[in-house]
């Protein structure tokens, strides 16, 4: 059999263009041609050369010149696994294919590779079950599957392995058990089965008699019960990594036996108890973390001997105090202890001997002086104390900690003035004072804090002016100085804090009077300098800071007429209380509901019962009065509505008019079978057949009989010219057109074409291929809803993922889309599915919209990724959020935000249903149960990609190819199993977060 294939090789291979290439070369000169290599990785293997030696990535024996040595790891091939011809090489001792596209199962016939010695096939895209066979290979020592697709059980033979010393099947879909037979491979030093969906299982005791083992790496994967004795029994243990499973009982003292353990990991299981005795033998103890157990009793003295770099044992409930020797540690850099119940002081030398980065007791009971020696070897970065019963002053030293970035001591007891230096900190972008006793003013100084994004220090007895220096910091977002003794006017440099959302002064002595140029504040969302003294008019400007939501500016001096342009905004609060305001209440507020937001102001005598305090002895007589007066009011309201409406309507033919006439520039990115005459005359209002966030959507038909969506942005460049800013906007109006040309150049039959872009200074049309169908949230969530049978919503998935998945990875560079959700993937006539609106959040800002409090945070409400909550960096990962999202309404049939589902979301409402009451009351009845198994593994890839945690999430490439391996299986066999989850998927959906 053997002598035929060279035989075969010449057929294939007609004599004439092999000139002398050795057999082993004639092999690997095979296997280049059965992948895909589109990097051209393989180009210097040809056919040529006498034999492979000097081709690249080929090592051979330098006596016998027989190949011993492959490593394509990084190379980019696809392609099924070729192992026939590999396993032909002989002498083939080291394979390693890590990092490509390998997208086959991998074949029984890979024991063939009888010299092999190290297999490494990491992130790759194999799937099917581990083939038994590997435990055939004599000489292997290292096998790597970390990164694929493989699932199923971990076979029996593994069991006899004769050499392995490296088995790592990590991040894989594995969902048998974890094996006892595991613990025969005597000769075995690392045995990483992190993260797979393993069925709930113990840790088998057999483990322990793998004495040679130094890395046990059992991360998230499903683990319950006790961790047995018998692991103390791993002398050369190095990593136990036993973090977010749902281990219980108490920590083993066994574990003290570990005497070269140089890391434990443990954290994020339900383990109860005390920290075990004996832990000073574990001398090599260099990272523990046991962060959110059930720990209890103290932090022992003896292990706070060991020379530790990263102590973490947050989220427990813990006691007493910490044992000064903890500041002896020469290399301790992480110190995490926030929500136990540690009291006492802090040991005194803290920092004194340890190069501290990250430091954080916050929600304990300590007290007493922070230690001055923090930052002695000048490496911290975080400094977070709050929630404690810190005293005393803040040690001047930490003034001079120039590598601080968050330094929060909120909600303790801390008093005096507060050190020049820290208001000055070059690199902090998070001061957080608030809840102490500070006095003394803020520094000028503060000048220097150039990172600064948040400054909160209410609740303090600050005094003096806010220093003009504060309009230096052009990063500032938030500062909140309420409840102090700040006294003087606001600065006028305060308009130059472009950033600036929050502004919150309550309750101080501000005097003064409101800049207009408060204008320039475009981002303000709260303003609250309630209970000052500030005086003069309310600025009219104050109507155009769009975003504003927040407005309280009651109990100070000031007068004259309420602005009416506060009417333009969307005020959740406004409260202009106890001021001297007098004039007409401008009509919006002329109503019961705003009553309180403008008592005690005598002056503004509105027809609002009760408004004016001086008025009510005039009440009664008044009544039949005021009854005639609202009718009347109601009466013209309509007359005015009418008319306006009549005027509108006019305006908007004639503006429709005024269009036509005015120059248009038309970028087009194929070939067009219309003009763009023929569209703009049919932007009639009758046409309109959407509205979102970013503009309205026309749809207009073509003389040609098709159809084509436009879509209007809503203009944002007028209003700037207007205003003067005309270079900005033609700045923007050059973002906009690069944008759009991305946009634009996109073909994908998962993605809605852009035909072309229409645009003029104050208006831009996009124009789409018309989509029959609409999108898929309108119709899911619609009576039509039972038109979308499992296999259409299927295969809409499976469109929907593919069009993101080339959004993200094929495009240079790539794009995030912003805005994933049903009511952006729009069906065709066959109920194809294509991503539309993609980038368009990107365009809009572009044309200086941004104002809408809807684009500071790109997305929709029920799509948001919870990582939203500490960082605004948009990125892949928080669209296949949003995926998972459009998964779970398709699954569901549920809207992503339900009155129904109270205070949560549609994730939250899937996980907790899943949890409490099984799979079929997750499930939309109106599907078919024969599809069942199907349907609970696209709702396991939707939890999957809805994890609270982004690095959880897969990417959209491994979405696409789990979505369409749900498709294949199902078309081969059928169902037997009930849909049962794995509870992997949902564990963890809970988001634990740092409470700093
Ligand atoms: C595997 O990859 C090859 C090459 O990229 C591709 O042609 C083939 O369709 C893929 N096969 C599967 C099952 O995805
Ligand atoms: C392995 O460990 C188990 C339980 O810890 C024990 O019963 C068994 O005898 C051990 N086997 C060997 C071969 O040492």
């Amino acid at each position: 059999m053997l002598l035929l294939i060279p035989l075969l090789l010449c057929l294939i291979f007609p004599p004439s263009t092999i000139l002398s290439l050795n057999q082993e070369g004639l092999y690997l000169y095979h296997f280049k041609l059965s992948v895909d290599d589109p990097d051209s990785s393989l180009s210097s293997w040809n056919d040529r050369d006498d034999d492979p030696c000097n081709w690249s990535h080929v090592k051979c024996d330098s006596v016998t010149r027989s190949v011993n040595s492959l490593d394509l790891s990084n190379t980019n091939i696809a392609g099924p696994l070729p192992v026939s011809f590999l396993c032909r090489l002989r002498n083939l001792s080291y394979l390693s294919l890590f990092n490509n596209s390998i997208n086959s199962t991998l074949p029984l016939d890979i024991s063939m590779c009888h010299s092999l010695f190290h297999l490494d096939l990491s992130q790759n895209l194999l799937t099917g079950t581990l083939p038994h066979t590997l435990a055939h290979l004599p000489n292997l020592r290292y096998l790597d599957l970390t990164g694929n697709n493989f699932s199923g059980d971990i076979p029996d033979s593994f069991s006899r392995f004769e050499k392995l010393e490296v088995l790592s099947l990590v991040s894989n879909l594995l969902d048998g058990i974890v094996p006892a037979f595991l613990g025969n491979i005597s000769t075995l030093k690392m045995l990483n089965l992190s993260y797979n969906p393993f069925l709930p299982g113990r840790i088998p005791s057999e483990l322990g008699n793998l004495t040679n083992l130094e890395v046990l790496w059992f991360t998230q994967c499903n683990l319950v019960g006790l961790i047995p004795n018998s692991l103390g029994k791993l002398k050369k243990l190095r990593d136990l990594d036993l973090a977010l499973n749902n281990l219980f009982g108490s920590i083993p003292s066994s574990l003290t036996e570990l005497t070269s353990v140089y890391q434990i990991e443990l954290y994020n299981n339900s383990l109860s108890g005390e920290l075990p005795s004996g832990m000073s033998n574990l001398t090599s103890l260099r990272l523990l973390d046991a962060s959110m157990n059930q720990l209890s009793g103290t932090i022992p003295d003896e292990l706070c001997r060991l020379p530790l770099e990263s102590l973490n044992l947050y989220e427990n409930r813990f006691e007493g105090e910490l044992p000064e020797s903890i500041a002896n540690s020469p290399v301790l850099y992480e110190l995490r202890l926030y929500g136990n119940k540690l009291k006492g002081k802090l040991p005194k030398n803290l920092g004194k001997n340890s190069p501290l980065r990250w430091i954080d007791v916050s929600n304990n009971q300590f007290s007493g002086e922070l230690p001055a020696s923090l930052c002695d070897k000048g490496e911290l970065e975080e400094l977070l104390m709050i929630y404690n019963f810190f005293s005393g002053k803040i040690p001047a030293r930490l003034g001079a900690c120039l590598s601080l970035t968050r330094l929060r001591l909120g909600y303790n007891r801390i008093s005096g003035e507060v050190p020049a230096g820290i208001w000055g900190l070059p690199h902090v972008y998070l001061l957080e004072l608030v809840g102490n006793s500070f006095s003394g003013s803020i520094a000028r100084t503060i000048a220097g804090a150039a990172n600064l994004s948040v400054l909160i220090v209410s609740n303090n007895s600050l005094t003096g002016a806010i220093p003009d220096e504060i309009g230096w910091l052009e990063n500032l977002m938030e500062f909140s100085a309420g409840d102090n003794k700040l006294t003087g006017t606001l600065p006028e440099s305060i308009v130059n804090l472009g950033q600036l959302g929050t502004l919150d002064l309550h309750n101080n002595e501000l005097s003064g009077e409101l800049t207009q140029r408060i204008r320039s504040l475009k981002k303000l969302n709260e303003l609250n300098l309630a209970n000052n003294t500030i005086k003069g008019r309310i600025p009219e400007e104050i109507g155009s800071l769009s975003v504003l939501n927040y407005l309280d500016l009651s109990q100070n001096k000031f007068s004259g007429k309420i602005p009416s342009g506060l009417q333009n905004l969307k005020l959740n609060q406004l409260n202009l209380s106890y001021n001297r305001l007098s004039g007409d209440l401008p009509p919006l507020f002329a109503k019961d509901m705003y009553i309180n937001s403008f008592l005690g102001n005598p002056g503004l005598c509105g027809d609002l019962k009760g408004l004016c305090d001086g008025r009510d002895g005039a009440k009664d007589a008044g009544y039949v009065w005021l009854l005639r007066t609202i009718f009347i009011v109601a009466a013209l309201v309509f007359a005015i509505g009418v008319v306006w409406f009549y005027f509108k309507y006019r305006n908007i033919k004639m503006a429709k008019r005024a269009i036509d006439k005015s120059k248009w520039t038309l970028m087009s990115f194929h070939k067009l079978s219309f003009s763009e005459n023929e569209i703009l005359d049919c932007l009639d209002e009758d046409n309109v057949i959407g509205s979102g966030s970013s503009g309205k959507v026309y749809k207009v038909l073509l003389n040609n009989g098709e159809a084509v969506a436009v879509k209007k942005l809503w203009g944002g460049a007028k209003k700037e010219i207007e205003s003067g800013d005309i270079e900005k906007a033609q700045v923007r109006d050059g973002a906009f057109d690069a944008e759009v040309e991305t946009l634009g150049k996109i073909r994908h039959k998962n993605i809605v074409k852009l035909w072309c872009c229409c645009t003029t200074r104050d208006c831009k049309l996009l124009v789409y291929e018309y989509m029959q169908n609409g999108s898929l949230g309108d119709l899911l969530h619609s009576s039509k809803g039972g038109l979308l049978d499992w296999p259409t919503r299927f295969n809409i998935a499976v469109d929907a993922a593919e069009g993101l998945s080339y959004l993200h990875h094929d495009c240079v560079p790539p794009i995030v889309h912003r805005d994933v959700k049903s009511n952006n993937i729009l069906l065709d006539g066959d109920f194809g599915a294509r991503v539309a609106d993609f980038g368009v959040a990107k365009v809009v800002d572009a044309i200086g919209k941004g104002t809408k409090s809807m684009s500071i945070i790109a997305g929709s409400c029920g799509y948001i990724a919870p990582e939203y909550a500490y960082t605004v960096r948009v990125n892949e990962k928080s669209d296949i959020y949003s995926f998972g999202v459009v998964i779970l309404e398709l699954v569901t049939g549920k809207l992503p935000v339900d009155p129904e589902f109270g205070e949560k979301d549609l994730v939250k409402w899937v996980c907790t249903t899943l949890d409490q009451k099984g799979i079929d009351d997750v499930l939309d009845p109106k599907l078919e149960s024969c599809f069942k198994e199907e349907i609970c593994k696209v709702l396991n890839i939707g939890l999957l990609c809805t994890s609270p945690l982004p690095i959880n999430r897969p990417s959209m490439r491994r979405v696409v190819k789990m979505l369409q391996e749900v498709g294949t299986e199902n078309l081969s066999k059928s169902g037997k199993k009930d849909g049962k989850l794995s509870p992997y998927y949902y564990d963890d959906a809970s988001d634990q977060g740092s409470v700093a």
